[in-house]
C-alpha cells in the first residue's frame, strides 16, 4: 500500500502545524509518512552534477506517496523558504519533476487569525505551473492555532474537529481520483 505524504513547512522542534497534523492521521488503514524537508540544500542547477543524497531521497520519498497533505504556517504573507526549496528540488532535474500529477491538499496554519491566506494561496500558485492538482474543497484556514489543541496536541474544540474530519476525509476521496 502507498503511504499519504505529510510535508509540513514548519522546521520548528516545537511546530503547531506539525502537532495539528498529527490529528489527522486516520483512519488507521492507511499509512501517513512525514517527509523531511529540513535537510535539503538550497536548490542550485549547479548542484545537479554531483546530487545530495537528501535530494534523491526527498524525490523518491514525494515519488512512492499516493497523494500530498502540505501543511505549512505563513511566513510574512508567503510560504516558508524550506518549503519553497523543497517545491524546487522535487522540481528538477527538468523534465524529472516529481510533482508532475502527483494529488495534494494543503493546509494553513497561523497564530493569528488571518489564519495563513496568504501561504495557502501562494502555495497554489506553485503548484499549477507544477501540474499538482490540489483539492479545491474543502479549504482548510487554521487561525489561532494555539487556542485549538492542548498540550499534548489533540484537538481541544469540537468544530474543529469535525472540519478536520471532513477535511481529511475529502482529502482521501481526492487522492483516490489519482490512483485506482
Ligand atoms: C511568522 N508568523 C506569521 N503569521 C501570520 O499569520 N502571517 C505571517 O505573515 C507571518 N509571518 C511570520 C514570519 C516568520 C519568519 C515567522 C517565524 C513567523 C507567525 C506564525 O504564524 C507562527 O510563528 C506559527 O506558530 C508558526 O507555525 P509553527 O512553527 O508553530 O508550525
Amino acid at each position: 500500500m502507498k503511504s499519504i505524504g505529510i510535508i509540513v513547512g514548519s522546521l520548528r522542534e516545537g511546530s503547531l502545524t506539525k502537532k495539528i497534523t498529527k490529528n489527522l492521521i486516520s483512519p488507521p488503514n492507511t499509512e501517513y509518512k512525514f517527509i523531511d524537508i529540513s535537510n535539503l540544500p538550497l536548490y542550485n542547477e549547479d548542484t545537479e552534477s554531483n546530487t545530495p543524497e537528501t535530494w534523491t531521497k526527498f524525490r523518491n520519498e514525494v515519488k512512492d506517496c499516493e497523494g500530498i497533505i502540505f501543511a505549512t504556517p505563513e511566513y510574512n504573507r508567503s510560504i516558508p523558504g524550506a518549503l519553497k526549496n523543497a517545491l524546487d528540488v522535487g522540481s528538477r532535474p527538468y523534465g524529472e519533476s516529481v510533482w508532475e500529477g502527483k494529488p495534494a491538499v494543503i493546509m494553513s496554519t497561523s497564530a493569528g487569525a488571518v489564519a495563513g491566506f496568504g501561504a495557502n494561496h501562494h502555495l497554489r500558485q506553485c503548484c499549477v505551473t507544477l501540474n499538482i492538482p490540489v483539492m479545491a474543497q474543502p479549504e482548510a484556514y487554521l487561525g489561532n492555532i494555539s487556542e485549538l489543541m492542548n498540550d499534548e496536541g489533540k484537538i481541544i474544540k469540537e468544530d474543529t474537529q469535525k472540519f478536520l474530519d471532513t477535511f481529511i476525509e475529502a482529502s482521501h476521496n481526492w487522492f483516490k481520483k489519482f490512483n485506482s
